[in-house]
């Protein structure tokens, strides 16, 4: 027999270069915000993951944004310059693939405020002016910064030395190879705001999108999700999986895999979105995995269906004596999602219910936090 041929390892240096194969809006109707999902293809690729991991995606920028930036510097886009890989290339397409053109750093603003001899804004640029510095460039792109010190001039290499290499984005894997073969599915939120007047988009949720189509190669390849990991089919441990907006691409996918293995033990989902008749994602699917018991239960909480803002810790609160039984039966309790806010106050909830519903001391809920985390029964993949 001949030996297996080895799978082949795609990372950053050598990523696959796979194929949409579907992409549909799942906040038909919703006008707050665009999350779309997306299939994939990965056949005959050989690329393979485990529910918890994430597809790392390499975008490429806006040509419009690309095209208003060779514009305002002068340039025709054919100047060959270096790329972060120093490799020579057109600069309209080291702007398009190797660089960030969007949210600038204090080294363009700092070469940008020298040509102009600016005196403004010069402070911002002192050590211990971090907070005023980040004020400032919050909401501001690169073309603002040149719009605004139109006289500022740059050789062409010159100005891409003063760039951001543009690096791969992470997404959580939101399928099971279990499940859905040879095909990787992610639920991504279009980053979108204005600021200055001029309507912005985050580079790589905006280009998945927004601006591939089912030709266009999309360069990635799967990092491990160390920590977030489901327990074996055959353990009966409980669990109970937090993951308001993009936040349920794992559990999607963890779903899916208990689903195939078939699974013991519970498992219940906290889902929070905004408005249910417009944004609750893959609500058939939950449905079905409701029905076959692969799901025991799912809470949900739609912030802006009333005049008070409800959120998926207010849920999780509401529920808290059976919280704590199934945490009390060893739940692993997993969250996934936004960092800045959710995160923090569904740990603050984890904390009240232990000191509510279990007659703890704030000082013995925390250890009894610590406790979880130790075993890896509280596992967080927040962004
Ligand atoms: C492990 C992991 C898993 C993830 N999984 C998912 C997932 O499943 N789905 C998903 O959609 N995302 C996920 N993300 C987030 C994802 O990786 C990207 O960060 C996200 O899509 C934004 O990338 P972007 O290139 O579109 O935006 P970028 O071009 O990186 O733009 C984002 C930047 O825009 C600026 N900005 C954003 N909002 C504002 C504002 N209101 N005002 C001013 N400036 C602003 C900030 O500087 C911000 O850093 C995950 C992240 C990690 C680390
Ligand atoms: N790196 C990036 O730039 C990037 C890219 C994509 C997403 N994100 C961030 O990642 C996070 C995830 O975005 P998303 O679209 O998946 O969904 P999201 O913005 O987290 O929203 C999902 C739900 O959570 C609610 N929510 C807001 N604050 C909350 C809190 N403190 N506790 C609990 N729930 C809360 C939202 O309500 P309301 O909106 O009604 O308040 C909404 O109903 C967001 O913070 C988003 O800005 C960042």
């Amino acid at each position: 027999m001949p030996e297996p041929s080895p799978k082949p390892a795609f990372n950053r240096k050598n990523p696959l270069l796979a194929k949409r194969k579907l992409c549909r809006l799942l906040t038909e109707g919703c006008h707050e915000k665009d999350t779309w999902h997306l299939d994939i293809s990965l056949l005959g690729s050989g690329l393979e993951f485990t529910p918890g991991d994430s597809l790392a995606v390499l975008p490429q920028n806006n040509p419009k944004l690309v095209d208003e930036l060779i514009l305002t510097l002068g340039f025709t886009g054919d100047e060959m310059v270096s790329t972060p890989a120093k490799e020579e290339a057109p600069l309209r397409q080291a702007l398009t693939d190797n660089y960030v053109i969007t949210v600038p750093d204090k080294k363009l603003l700092k070469a940008i405020l020298e040509k102009a001899g600016a005196t403004e804004w010069q402070h911002l640029l002192d050590a211990d002016k971090k907070t005023e510095l980040a004020d400032y460039l919050w909401g501001r792109e690169i073309i603002d910064l040149l719009l605004a010190h139109p006289l500022v001039k740059f050789q062409p290499s010159e100005f891409v030395g003063l760039l951001k290499k543009l690096n791969v984005r992470l997404y959580s894997v939101a399928s099971s190879l279990a499940h859905c073969p040879d095909e990787v599915h992610l639920t991504v939120a279009v980053v979108e705001y204005e600021s200055f007047g001029r309507q912005r988009q985050g580079i790589c949720s905006s280009w998945l999108a927004e601006r591939i189509d089912d030709d266009t190669p999309i360069s990635c390849f799967i990092t491990p999700g160390k920590g977030f990991r489901l327990p074996d089919p055959e353990d009966s441990t409980p669990i109970i999986m937090c993951g308001p907006g993009t936040g349920i691409a794992p559990f999607r996918a963890f779903l899916q895999e208990r689903k195939a293995t078939k699974a013991l033990g519970k498992a219940w989902l906290f889902f929070g979105e905004i408005h249910e008749t417009t944004c609750y994602f893959y609500k058939d699917e939950w449905d079905s995995h409701l029905a076959d018991d692969t799901l025991t239960k799912i809470t949900t909480a739609w912030s802006r269906d009333q005049e008070k803002k409800v959120y998926i810790q207010h849920k999780i609160l509401e529920h808290g004596a059976e919280f704590w039984e199934w945490l009390e039966q060893g739940a692993i309790f997993y969250v996934c999602g936004d960092a800045e806010r959710m995160a923090p106050d569904v740990d603050k909830a984890l904390r009240t219910i232990i000191q509510q519903h279990g007659g703890k001391s704030e000082d013995e809920s925390n250890a009894y936090v610590e406790q979880m985390q130790n075993d890896k029964r509280y596992r967080r993949d927040v962004y």
